[in-house]
């Protein structure tokens, strides 16, 4: 029994593979190495360099690794970069995964879990919490593609009997406690990350974009969802599958949400650094509330969430953002 993780080496995928590992399991991370590091993995799990578009080498891991279940994280995900080129989006996030669904097909895994986005949901017109029976309405390539692989994974679970998972999370942030991984890409544009590095003095000072959002404050909510919780549901799902669990497409939030400026002052408060947020215009395409329904993910997996606290997850994206700074100006760092 062993785990291939795809994109393994990045921000997600690492959290995952060092839980997998706490746990005695056995791991084959399969990354190409475009925005993963392999530092941040634990040294019981086998690097394979490599593109999961490859039907050969993926068959060849199955084969020859005992593979039983694939955790499929490997993808692009920024949204604007999806308008401007989305073909690379189709390529990387749908054509690659077609490939690896086929080769888990041909090689008998029976189990997928797929990480998939609130990008599905696109503007979502209702003012709740977004269930799962809201339908699909994505308004970039990124959420498109991901879309796509969750139509595939369907049709081939119905055609070829392949037990699948996607879950659709909603802004991941935060960093491992134990501070073994974080977010480690250096053009991320993720909010969190970006008012940390502002903090930190990485940064002369952040944007704020848009203030006139019909929100309780004006700015846009979304419900940041602690990575290591994040993961947790993931290892949840796939001891699920592997017990014959039916297919399940859960979205993977908290339910709750947090404006711009609350994380701002959140970052402000753990830091203990009154940084500059300017006020800029709206961002094309945000929408003003993202907030998971995570009725479904909790009664469905048992998940209870460890680390519900934006202080929290704030305290520990601080710590990496730092350890980060410090490693990369150390001498010989790449
Ligand atoms: N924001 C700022 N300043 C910044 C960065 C972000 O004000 O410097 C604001 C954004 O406008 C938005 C909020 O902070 O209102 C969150 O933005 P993020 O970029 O952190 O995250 P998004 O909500 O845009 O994106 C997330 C995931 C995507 C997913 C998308 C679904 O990161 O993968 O939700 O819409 F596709």
């Amino acid at each position: 029994m062993a785990t291939l993780v795809t994109g393994g080496a990045g921000y997600i995928g690492s959290h995952m593979v060092h839980a997998l590992v706490d746990r005695g399991e056995t791991v084959v991370v399969l990354d190409d190495l475009s925005t993963g590091f392999e530092a941040v993995l634990p040294d019981a799990a086998t690097l394979v360099v490599g593109d999961i578009g490859d039907e050969v080498l993926v068959g060849g891991l199955i084969a020859s690794r005992g593979i039983d279940a694939i955790v499929h994280f490997a993808g692009s995900i920024v949204v604007p970069e999806s308008v401007a080129d989305p073909l690379k989006y189709y390529l990387n996030n749908t054509v690659k995964s077609r490939a690896l669904i086929a080769a888990a097909v041909r090689g008998g895994v029976g189990a997928f879990l797929f990480s998939s986005t609130a990008a599905v949901y696109g503007e979502p017109t209702v003012d709740a919490p977004i269930g799962e029976t809201v339908a699909p309405a994505p308004v970039s390539p990124y959420g498109w593609s991901k879309l796509m692989t969750e139509v595939m994974l369907r049709d081939a679970a119905a055609a070829h009997g392949l037990a699948y998972t996607v879950l659709r999370y909603f802004n991941v942030a935060g960093a491992d406690p134990k501070g073994r991984t974080g977010q480690s890409t250096p053009n991320a544009t993720h909010l969190i990350k970006i008012a940390c590095q502002t903090a930190l003095g990485q940064r002369a000072k952040m944007q704020v974009f848009g203030t006139d959002y019909p929100t309780p404050d004006g700015t846009c909510l979304r419900d940041y969802i602690h990575v290591t919780d994040l993961v947790e549901a993931h290892v949840l799902a796939l001891a699920r599958l592997r017990a014959g669990g039916g297919n399940l497409v859960a979205n993977c939030g908290y339910g709750r949400g947090f404006s711009v400026r609350e994380v701002v002052e959140a970052v402000r408060r753990v830091s203990g650094v009154d940084f500059v947020a300017e006020v800029v215009d709206r961002r094309p395409g945000d929408p003003s509330a993202l907030v998971a329904d995570s009725g479904l993910i909790r009664r469905e997996l048992g998940w209870v969430p460890a680390l519900d606290d934006l202080d929290g997850i704030v305290g520990n994206a601080l710590a990496w953002e730092a350890a980060l700074a410090r490693r990369n100006s150390a001498p010989g760092a790449r």
